[in-house]
């Protein structure tokens, strides 16, 4: 299994900001890798949330599994929490989408404060989540050109950047940069096999190795089918990658390092089909909650 050290100091300082940030928000737009729903949360935002709703974002589902994804939405589905499940890159009203269902989220406390002869203020929303899963793309799908700085909005701090996304709803990035946790291996390689994490710290054939062995567990015969390897151990299916690609070193052995790097690149572009890594298991608590 590879061993993948964590960054308490950088969590530390995302903890201390976001906590100041969070005054000023009445939700949380959480996003996740649909391919990983477990693995990718920020234990950060769990902590944080201080029971504000959270709407939890599903990003990349073009390349996750449809049948898995439907199951995570459901699950993820409850209580003060919504989900949705959407493609950032192809799908041009994904924008729209998040936005309906945050406002959806937040109705019951509007419709209080209407009935109470208050008129509701515009909601605040924060999107957080961990490197490369989507953050950037989802509020630039949103941004247009309504960027707002926070300097006339009362009792929002000064020099935060507001997207006035909707008429109905204003959206905050999140500060400083919220790594995900990985203390147990399996986590650790999840992340680092769909690269939310820094390539250059990692044994790329570890990484490799522990996700073959886990996508044999969970899809029996795709590899096999792909590379084209017969039943073989995830060392096998490596030596199985290199023959099948072509990647012989000058002394004419097998390249399996350069096969661990050509399996990740093409399992991050979605070039295996559609995997999800992780199933929803109803018996054990979500790390969300
Ligand atoms: P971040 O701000 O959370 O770090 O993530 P960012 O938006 O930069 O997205 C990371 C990568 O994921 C980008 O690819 C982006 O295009 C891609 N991406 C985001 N949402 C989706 C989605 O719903 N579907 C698919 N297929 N891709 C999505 P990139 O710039 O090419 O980076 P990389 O893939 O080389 O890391």
């Amino acid at each position: 299994m590879v061993k993948i050290q964590w960054y308490p100091g950088h969590m530390e300082k995302a903890r201390r900001e976001m906590g100041e940030r969070l005054k000023s928000v009445d939700m949380l737009i959480e996003l996740r890798d649909a391919r990983i729903p477990e693995a990718s949360v920020n234990p950060i935002i769990k902590q944080m949330a201080q029971g504000k709703p959270r709407l939890i974002v599903l990003t990349k589902i073009d390349m996750a599994d449809p049948e898995q994804t439907q199951k995570w939405v459901e699950y993820l589905c409850n209580g003060e929490n919504s989900c949705i499940a959407v493609d950032l890159m192809k799908d041009a009203r994904c924008a729209k989408k998040i936005i309906r269902e945050a406002i959806l989220l937040m109705e019951d406390k509007r419709k209080k404060q209407l009935a109470r002869g208050i008129r509701p203020r515009p909601i605040r929303a924060m999107a957080c989540g961990i490197p490369n899963v989507g953050k950037s793309t989802m509020i630039n799908r949103i941004h247009g050109k309504n960027t707002l700085k926070a300097a006339n909005k009362p009792g929002v701090t000064r020099s935060l950047t507001w997207l006035h996304a909707d008429e109905n709803l204003d959206l905050l990035d999140t500060p400083g940069v919220l790594w995900p946790k990985f203390d147990d291996e399996k986590t650790g390689s999840l992340l680092a096999a769909l690269g939310s994490i820094n390539d250059d710290i990692l044994d790329r054939k570890m990484v490799a190795m522990d996700t073959i062995h886990y996508i044999q567990d969970l899809y029996p015969d795709l590899l096999e089918e792909i590379y084209e390897s017969g039943q073989v151990n995830p060392n096998g299916m490596l030596k199985a990658i290199a023959k099948k690609r072509n990647l012989v070193k000058a002394d004419g052995i097998l390249d399996t390092k350069r096969a661990a790097e050509l399996f990740l690149t093409e399992l991050r572009h979605g070039k295996l089909g559609r995997l999800t890594l992780e199933r929803v298991n109803e018996n054990q608590e979500d790390m969300s909650e």
